[in-house]
């Protein structure tokens, strides 16, 4: 039997009952856009996450968007991220006219470096806006210096919690640290929608309502507009969807933590230690596990003997984003960001997704062993 990377299945099998009830009370309704279930999964959302609002949109693409513009991001300003992202982080940035500029990350966790960060700030800081940390894998960035350099310069904090929700970082949750919190409920996301949508959380209910009226076209009334907003609503069907799910999901990200324990183990017992770094999870750190990610050498030798052997690997991210064809007029050169440039080459994405068996963790470590130690 092969091992899928993902296998979004055998989560529905658990739920299938209550989610096509839901799903037939939103058909039977008459109201498929921003009804009860939309306003009752921002509030759930916020609550999880610990903040004071939600606002459900789209995507976690339109999260970001939404959240730059709200913060007045425009033609021109400056946005400080990471390139070791997905690319929606950084095209949102673009495509509201603005300049995306970099920092390095720690190569133990992936997330932005909060010195590369405050160097890159006292170089470039004039016209930064905003920053955006992602929290990559599951695991919060460094939010608490990340925080400071926000207030000593300026800038509104974005925290891109699009693989992170239910992450801890000190007492706080992902998506309640800074000014804008946004989610993605992409299927494969640990809150995982049946299509696209997603969410901003943020404690300012200013913010808040300025951000139902961007969602909404910036109609403030009917047809009456003093915004130029766009159009990107979480849908009723999709709430409805995510509600059910909500209620599993310190359950799913305890299954995904259990998972991780047991891979370092078995790769302990299979003295592979020295081959593979494993996931270094942050003292402060409460990782959900979106992904379990490892470095090693030779990866895509490794990808191909593992595929023989029937299991699923991902890549996440082979090009870092400063180096990206799409990218290339921003005028970044390789070298530019060599810890990213590392992580790119060396990360692999095993399976971790709740449902998967214990013996198919041995299987995926064994695998490797037999890659390694031949
Ligand atoms: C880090 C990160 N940012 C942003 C996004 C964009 O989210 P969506 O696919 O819902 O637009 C994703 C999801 O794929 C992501 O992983």
């Amino acid at each position: 039997m092969n091992i899928p990377f993902f296998d979004l299945s055998r989560q529905y099998r658990g739920i299938k009952k209550e989610i096509k009830t839901e799903v037939a009370r939103v058909c039977d309704s008459g109201r498929y856009i921003l009804g009860d279930n939309v306003s009752a999964i921002e509030a759930e959302v916020a609550r999880y996450s610990g903040a004071r609002y939600g606002v459900g949109v789209a995507s976690g693409t339109d999260a970001l968007y939404l959240s730059l513009m709200a913060a007045g991001v425009g033609r021109g300003d400056k946005v400080l991220t990471t390139p070791f992202t997905f690319v929606a982080t950084v095209s949102v940035i673009e495509k509201l006219g603005a300049v995306p500029v970099f920092a390095d990350i720690d190569s133990r966790t992936f997330n932005i470096d909060p010195s590369a960060a405050e160097t890159c700030l006292k170089r470039k800081s004039k016209g930064v806006k905003a920053m955006i940390p992602v929290h990559l894998y599951g695991q919060c960035a460094d939010m608490g210096p990340l925080m400071r350099l926000g207030r000593k310069y300026g800038i509104k904090v974005i925290e891109d919690a699009a693989q992170a929700i239910g992450a801890g970082y000190g007492r706080k949750k992902a998506g309640a640290i800074g000014d804008f919190g946004c989610f993605s409920f992409y299927p494969t996301k640990n809150l995982g929608a049946m299509g696209d949508g997603g969410m901003i959380t943020t404690n300012s209910r200013k913010r808040a309502e300025l951000l139902k009226k961007l969602r909404g076209y910036g109609a403030n009334g009917r047809y009456v507009y003093d915004a130029i907003g766009v159009n990107s609503r979480l849908d009723e069907m999709q709430a409805a969807v995510l509600r059910v799910k909500l209620r599993y999901l310190d359950k799913w990200a305890d299954e995904r933590g259990a998972n991780a324990s047991l891979y370092t183990g078995l790769f302990n017992k299979a003295g592979l230690a020295e081959r593979v770094s494993l996931p270094f999870i942050a003292t402060k750190c409460r990782s959900v596990y979106n992904q379990f990610v490892v470095k090693v050498d030779k990866r895509e030798a490794l990808r191909k003997h593992m595929a023989r052997d029937g299991i699923g690997t991902e890549v996440y991210y082979p090009v870092p984003m400063h180096l990206q064809k799409c990218f290339e007029y921003l005028g970044y050169k390789r070298g530019d960001f060599p810890r990213s440039e590392e992580a790119a080459r060396t990360v692999l994405a095993l399976p971790i997704f709740q449902g998967l068996k214990k013996s198919e963790l041995n299987r995926i470590v064994s695998s490797m062993a037999g890659f390694y130690n031949r």
